[in-house]
């Protein structure tokens, strides 16, 4: 059904996210004039406070992390929130909360950013409060899960209560500007399809690194890992968006349609196709940082890093690795696709004493936001020792061929659309079910195999077989 909510519900409101990407966001799209002006927002948490301690709260965090020049109009935004305290494992308090949130006009919209254990217990009390009609949206942040039985779960409990058409899964990569370029890059030129496959095509590289460390998130990070934090969701997103056939619009059902079937011919990957890795105290920027065991306080086996050797067993990508690399504390912050084309077929060049680079395609998803496509070019010289060639950048940087636009928070867009009914950059149920499905025959493979991590130091690319695990197929990872 469509329709613009004009009640925006936020569970776990006073919570880490809701302070540093919700709220924010929020008041940005306000601020923007993007936000309709009857849409009421209601906070609901189990803290105490009341409509003004939680509008200082939300205060608070703009002016933390919203930059000065996004925040004019913060007044208004403020005067939009209203807090309801709740008890979310009980029933008793939901009645309160119905009350709270009012008859909306068009539709609420409601966002789930608590514990994942309490999901279920959240579905039952809305639907004992009657807030789950066909007016309701209902949003879900991740974790969903961490492995598929229970992620099952999950969407099981969720289903009893909202139709597909009705649920919103978060994975905020897809709200980032960079990551839908993507689709744009792909679909909006006719350059790059006809050689979008394996026969113009060596192998893809998808990195992102990051220089954190656990951020003090040490209950959840270490039951996750890498593997589940960022290879389950945000990684294979990406995979999903550059391997998928074109769809035939960009349309909700037609794209998801298309993502799915990547993720579902992802090939289950072998014991020498994954490495773990752990990071010990290093220094990053020159800064010293201490190693995982420190941080954490214990001896754990959890990964900080994972390196992976993917095949996607379709005609169009039969035998072009996809080698994927996440780590925490690495050198850099970077989320980057290497897309690298195979050499020419027979190069005229040859006798004359020229070697050629095959062509390379790099596009920067964060923070750089720059694409870059290496030609080779003759270097300039009257050749008589032999014609010298050598690849030179076709570089683009977004921000300056966009200028005055500004970046945006990815849940900006996701916030919006979630408003506006537009489940295009939402995960369907089944593109993370196969998801945890090749995530969990990796999990498979580490126990049978009792894969240990090896350990890196902090500020380093990972452990050394992380580079042979690409060095053995004569690949070098970008950097
Ligand atoms: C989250 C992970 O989903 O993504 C975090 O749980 C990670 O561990 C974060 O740091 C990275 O997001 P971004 O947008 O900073 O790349």
């Amino acid at each position: 059904m469509s329709f613009t909510a004009d009640r925006l519900l936020l569970f776990g409101a006073t919570g880490d996210l809701s302070q540093r990407m919700l709220l924010p966001s929020l008041c940005a799209l306000d601020a923007d004039e993007l936000l309709d002006p009857d849409l009421r927002i209601i906070g609901t948490a189990r803290s105490d406070l009341d409509d003004a301690s939680f509008r200082n709260l939300a205060r608070e965090a703009l002016e933390k992390y919203l930059p000065a020049e996004r925040r004019g109009g913060m007044a208004n935004f403020l005067n939009r929130l209203s807090y309801q305290q709740l008890d979310a494992t009980t029933l008793d308090g939901f009645s309160d909360l119905a009350a709270k949130v009012g008859e909306p006009n068009q539709g609420l919209a409601i966002f789930l950013s608590t514990a994942p254990s309490l999901f279920e217990p959240t579905i039952k009390g809305l639907q004992h409060a009657g807030l789950d009609g066909d007016h309701v949206r209902m949003c879900l942040e991740k974790p969903l899960g961490v492995d598929l039985a229970s992620s099952c779960e999950i969407n099981d409990a969720v289903a009893q209560a909202f139709p597909e058409d009705r649920i919103f899964r978060i994975d905020h990569y897809l709200g980032k500007e960079t990551v839908q370029n993507l689709l744009a890059l792909r679909f909006a030129n006719i350059l790059f399809e006809p050689i979008w496959n394996s026969n113009y095509i060596d192998h893809v590289q998808v990195t992102v690194a990051e220089t954190v460390g656990l951020e003090g998130r040490v209950a959840f990070y270490d039951d996750a890992g890498a593997l589940r934090d960022m290879v389950q969701n945000h990684m294979l997103q990406l995979v999903a968006m550059l391997a998928m056939e074109p769809p035939t619009s960009f349309d909700a059902t037609a794209v998801r349609d298309e993502k799915v079937k990547v993720l579902r011919a992802m090939r289950k990957v072998t014991a020498t196709e994954t490495v773990t890795g752990q990071y010990r105290a290093g220094a990053i920027s020159g800064e010293a940082v201490p190693g995982y065991d420190e941080e954490l306080g214990k001896d754990s086996d959890t990964e900080t890093f994972t390196a992976i050797k993917g095949h996607i067993d379709n005609w169009r990508w039969k035998g072009v690795p996809f080698y994927l690399r996440t780590g925490k504390r690495l050198p850099e912050r970077v989320t980057e696709i290497v897309v690298q084309f195979r050499c020419v077929p027979h190069s005229i060049f040859a006798g004359m004493g020229a070697t050629m680079e095959p062509n390379r395609l790099v596009i920067g998803i964060q923070p750089e936001e720059n694409i870059t496509l290496n030609l080779t070019a003759k270097v300039p010289g009257l050749g008589q020792d032999g014609i010298r060639l050598r690849p030179v950048p076709l570089n683009i940087a977004m921000p300056d061929a966009f200028v005055g636009q500004h970046r945006r928070i990815a849940y900006e867009r996701l916030l919006l659309d979630l408003i506006e009914g537009d489940q295009t950059l939402f995960v369907r149920r089944d593109e993370v079910e196969a998801q945890w499905q090749w995530v969990d025959s990796i999990r498979e493979i580490w126990n049978s195999t009792d894969q240990k991590p090896k350990t890196y130091t902090a500020g380093t690319w990972g452990p050394s077989a992380a580079i042979a695990l690409a060095e053995r197929d004569g690949v070098s990872w970008h950097e």
